[in-house]
């Protein structure tokens, strides 16, 4: 793969995704997206020429097409292959009686808004990675899009209640999910929604049964095995599809 773009890269997750990348040699560039870089992140910028790191709050919608510039000034006529958004949020405090319209808000807007217009931004982008690599089958080797959901979005699991903002925002990414898949056959682009695993990072807490390697080399493993057929899914780290 030659380029990848990662939101929410300096901590959980994210980090361990570019961790991977760069420890596996798996893509030429790397784009890594933050709010504001950790020490760890900034230690992998200075010992890697391939790390590239970009300044972004998500929420910031306006920023995108910004950034989508500094990106296509490195990879040029290739395009982007490859899109992950990472970056997401949940909130404390979700039963039916405490839940407020600010949280429900803020979760829409980086659970679910921030993927979309991301995506749309970077469309001619990952237009051309598929053009580019059209001798390639359909997959992310070729251009793909993959939206970091949760299994607490999956209205069929759902036998737990609560936690409204999270699970609303992640049912809405997932939904539009499916509308890409449709949308962007066309263009060869595959596009899934991912859920990690109950993962130990700060939002997954350290009562989790996963450590971030373990997921993410699951995550690596099951992303780079999809082809045309496995676009608009929705799978679990290690490949299980889940229900809607
Ligand atoms: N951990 C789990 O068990 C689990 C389970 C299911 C799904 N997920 C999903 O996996 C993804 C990563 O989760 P994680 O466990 O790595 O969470 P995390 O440790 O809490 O990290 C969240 C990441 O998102 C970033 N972020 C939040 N708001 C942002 C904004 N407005 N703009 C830019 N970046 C923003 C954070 O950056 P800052 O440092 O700037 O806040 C951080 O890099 C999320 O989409 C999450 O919903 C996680």
């Amino acid at each position: 793969m030659q380029s990848v773009l990662i939101t929410g890269a300096n901590r959980g997750l994210g980090l361990g995704m570019v961790k991977y990348l760069l420890k596996q040699n798996k893509a030429e560039k790397i784009f890594a997206t933050c709010r504001s870089p950790s020490e760890e992140l900034q230690k992998l910028l200075q010992d890697n020429k391939n790390l590239h790191v970009i300044q972004l709050d998500v929420k910031n919608t306006d920023k995108f097409e910004e950034v989508a510039l500094q990106i296509s000034r490195v990879v040029g006529d290739n395009g982007l292959n490859l899109l992950i958004n990472n970056a997401g949020v949940t909130t404390k405090y979700t039963k039916i009686n405490l839940v407020k319209p600010e949280q429900l808000l803020e979760n829409l807007a980086v659970n679910t808004i921030a993927p979309i217009i991301l995506t749309k931004t970077l469309l001619p982008l990952l237009k051309k990675a598929s053009e580019a690599n059209s001798d390639k089958p359909v997959g992310i080797e070729r251009a793909a899009v993959i939206n970091m959901s949760s299994v607490l979005g999956s209205i069929a699991q759902n036998d737990q209640g609560g936690f409204y903002p999270y699970r609303c925002s992640k049912a809405a990414l997932n939904a539009a999910t499916k509308s890409m898949s449709i949308d962007l056959k066309k263009d060869q682009i595959l596009v899934a929604s991912m859920h990690p695993g109950w993962v130990k990072t700060d939002m997954g807490g350290n009562k989790a049964p996963l450590d971030v390697a373990t997921s993410i080399n699951g995550i690596f493993d099951t992303i780079y095995k999809l082809r045309e057929e496995d676009s608009g899914k929705f799978l679990q780290y290690d490949g299980t599809e889940l229900p809607w």
